[in-house]
């Protein structure tokens, strides 16, 4: 069977987004940008990129939980349709899938990405790989357009890769809290979250010796500059990972190397940076256990099961919507 493909994310809708987000950010102080911009088709090949490097420890350790626990998952939920928030590439998602059709419950299989890309090409590939499902792929906003996530109950919905980090806190509870509100009583959520660590290991995985997280987040740069007309000179923006400790977050920021003038004709913008001056492009969350559980709590979960891989830098959580 071939994908079907729903897109929300009109052109008008996302030119619109795009332009609110970024006159906010750029007349901001400090300036910051949301990091879904991050992901045209470019940047979601750059993520993908990042998920093999050495360095980058969150995909491998996912992966290991996820091989280690998704019959156990399969048995637990007995999902009918499992529904992907931030699907990328669904590359791990498919220990889930081979899991769910041995337990022969799934029916279903709905990713959902603000990447139109990249949603197209694991649409289309998991359609031919599991063709006994219907793979109904949703180019949406998952902060914006929760109540698209249809399908026949019971639902699992994972949310996978430590995304969840990348949401500010009061994104995150409102979030978890739509979520929660879309599922009925007894449906699931599969919760991947990254957690909290040694600095140091935390500022090789986003400031890699490659040198591919710096082009990820200058991409953002290439994103204003292709939709808004914008004239970022892209390699005069260094890229920046800072460990905030009372936060426990990643920040990554943009730093302008010179004082300079940006012209962002679709605002009628012209924007000023000094030197060394830093734009915020992304918060990457690390959590403790009591943190996660306490927010699932607060928005209408039960956790059931925690696993972490073996050295305990990730965790997975499944938790039943009450
Ligand atoms: N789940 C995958 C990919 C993680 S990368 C994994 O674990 O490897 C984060 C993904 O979320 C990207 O594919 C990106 O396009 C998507 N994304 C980021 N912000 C989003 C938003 N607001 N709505 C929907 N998708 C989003
Ligand atoms: C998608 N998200 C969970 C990644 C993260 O680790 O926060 C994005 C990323 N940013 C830099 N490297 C990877």
């Amino acid at each position: 069977m071939t994908a079907s493909i729903e897109v929300h994310l009109t052109p008008d809708y996302l030119s619109e987004s795009l332009r609110r987000d970024v006159k906010e950010g750029l007349t901001s102080t400090p300036k910051s940008l949301p990091p879904k911009w991050f992901y045209d088709a470019d940047g979601s090949v750059l993520f993908e990129r990042i998920t093999t490097l050495p360095e980058y420890y969150p995909f491998r350790a996912e992966r290991e939980i996820l091989a280690a626990r998704s019959a156990e998952i399969a048995a637990t939920t007995k999902a009918h349709t499992l529904i992907e928030l931030g699907s990328g590439s669904s590359e791990k998602t498919r220990l889930l899938l081979d899991a769910l059709r041995d337990a022969g419950t799934l029916h279903d299989l709905v990713p959902l990405d603000v990447s139109e890309t990249a949603l197209r090409e694991a649409a289309d590939t998991l359609a031919a790989d599991y063709p006994a499902l219907r793979v109904h792929g949703v180019v949406a906003d998952f902060t914006a357009h929760m109540d698209q996530i249809e399908g026949e109950a019971p639902r699992l919905v994972a949310f996978l890769g430590g995304t969840i980090g990348n949401l500010l806190p009061d994104e995150r509870a409102r979030f978890l809290s739509e979520v929660g509100a879309v599922l009925g009583e007894g449906e699931w959520l599969l919760l991947g979250a990254d957690l909290v660590k040694s600095p140091d290991v935390l500022l090789r995985a986003y400031d890699d010796a490659a040198g591919v997280t710096a082009e990820f987040n200058r991409n953002v740069l290439r994103v204003l500059n292709r939709e808004l007309g914008a004239d970022f000179l892209v390699s005069e923006f260094e890229h920046v990972a800072v460990w905030d400790p009372e936060r426990e977050w990643i920040e990554m920021r943009l730093r302008a190397r010179e004082q300079m003038s940006v012209t962002v004709p679709a605002l009628g913008l012209d924007v000023r940076f000094d030197k060394g001056e830093e734009m915020r492009t992304e918060i990457s969350a690390k959590f403790r256990r009591e943190v996660i559980e306490r927010e699932l709590t607060a928005a209408g979960f039960e956790q059931t099961s925690r696993w972490t891989d073996a050295e305990g830098r990730f965790s997975l959580v499944l938790a039943r919507a009450e």
